[in-house]
């Protein structure tokens, strides 16, 4: 291996664990060794080891359908998965096979590792990018992964590596005693990955941490909806509602009223606590997120930017939409339409605050299969396979 991939790959490791992520020594030589850039091979080196997710196939409308995810909440979720020498894995989400190929090196030559796709294409690459990596053990599946696979199960450890919105019946069937579930579970439009193990007859959470996931598709595929709004703006829902985005354009374009909260959060509590407040509390919550390009932006300062794109949550009413903005640090509520939706954005925001800003540190997650029963709880999420109970 040319010692300027090696430094490459070294380099990559250093900003993961700057972030926190691959605590576990099996994890760290994993990423020290298992080299990204043979799972992208499209892309020049220098690119397939930047900490970022790789969109590596998009569906007719232009939306991401696979990538190599980015190493950092990679690394974050094979710290939660605690995979170890000899174990056996199930994988939902081939994806690159990079993954796979990260576990295949954690579990070793005692171990094995199985990872399903839904789309056979995606399967066939990523045969050869294991393959080509050294990788020929790794058992591929083409197939709905909410169905897990039998023929190999019982597995020590189950990973999803795509956003889920329940947590499927057979994930359990086939987990072996003592054993681990990692997913990106859906909360209401927020995801956390979230480790569960089974306590009796339901899942609880030993940890929960941001992140955010393209969605399974298939039989177990959720109730959000998305909606173009124009060409560069996109509003995401959390459950099924029709929306007409010609008569949503036409409000944002309007001029909206602004008040401002007297709350300065940083980025990081606002995507991992005011989102998940609005996720939990907020029925009507959805976001707006609007891609770089040329031209005057639709949304008005938008608190949360990267280069790919500005993001924002707000609530939308019948005859009104607030959004959070940010101006000098301070978020603000715009209103456009009625105002009852920002008095009701705005008392959502000191609500938050007053409470102590809470994120995701310290949330546990418990997951009732249907036909058990359990606490009610304060805050509880149907599914159609569980009921999940959040409590801090
Ligand atoms: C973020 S990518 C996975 C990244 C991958 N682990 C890697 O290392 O490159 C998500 C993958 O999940 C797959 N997927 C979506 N729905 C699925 C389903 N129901 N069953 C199995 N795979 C699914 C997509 O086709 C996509 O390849």
């Amino acid at each position: 291996m040319p010692a300027e991939l090696n430094a490459l790959r070294h380099d990559l490791l250093a900003q993961v664990r700057k972030q926190g992520a691959a605590t576990d020594p099996l994890v760290v030589d994993a990423l020290r060794t298992v080299p990204r850039h043979l799972f992208l091979p499209d892309l020049p080196p220098e690119q397939a080891y930047e900490d970022e997710a790789i969109v590596t196939k998009r569906d007719e409308d232009g939306r991401p359908i696979s990538s190599s995810s980015q190493p950092t909440i990679m690394a974050i979720m094979l710290d939660q998965l605690a995979a170890r020498h000899g174990q056996r894995v199930l994988e939902i989400g081939a994806g690159t096979g990079f993954n796979a190929a990260l576990l295949a090196h954690i579990v070793g030559e005692q171990g094995r590792v199985t990872s399903v796709d839904l789309d056979e294409d995606t399967v066939e690459r990523a045969r050869e990018n294991l393959d080509a990596a050294g990788c020929p053990d790794v058992v591929l599946v083409t197939g709905d992964g909410a169905l897990g696979h039998p023929d190999n199960a019982p597995y020590d450890r189950i990973i999803a590596t795509v956003g889920v919105w329940d947590l499927a019946p057979a994930w359990r069937d086939q987990l072996a005693p003592r054993g681990r579930l990692v997913v990106p579970l859906d909360l209401h439009g927020v995801q956390r990955t979230i480790a569960f193990e089974l306590d009796g007859d339901h899942w609880t959470s030993r940890s929960a941490r941001p992140c955010g996931f393209m969605r399974m598709r298939g039989s177990a595929a959720g109730p959000e909806r998305n909606y173009r709004i124009s060409e560069r703006v996109t509003l995401n829902l959390p459950h099924d509602r029709d929306v007409d985005p010609a008569a949503l354009a036409e409000v944002l374009a309007e001029v909206p009223t602004i008040v401002g909260t007297g709350v300065s959060p940083s980025i990081a509590e606002l995507f991992d606590g005011l989102s998940l407040w609005l996720a939990l509390r907020e029925p009507c919550w959805c976001t707006l997120s609007e891609a770089a390009g040329d031209g005057a932006p639709l949304l008005r300062a938008a608190p949360l930017r990267a280069p790919e794109a500005a993001v924002t949550a707000g609530i939308l009413g019948d005859d009104g939409v607030a959004l959070l903005s940010r101006a000098d640090g301070e978020l603000t509520v715009l209103g456009y339409g009625n105002d009852t939706v920002a008095g009701e954005l705005l008392a959502h925001v000191h609500g938050w605050d007053a409470a102590g800003r809470p994120g995701s540190d310290g949330l546990r997650v418990d997951a009732y299969p249907v036909g058990v029963s359990g606490p009610r709880g304060d805050i509880v999420l149907e599914k159609a396979a569980c009921r999940l109970v959040l409590s801090w």
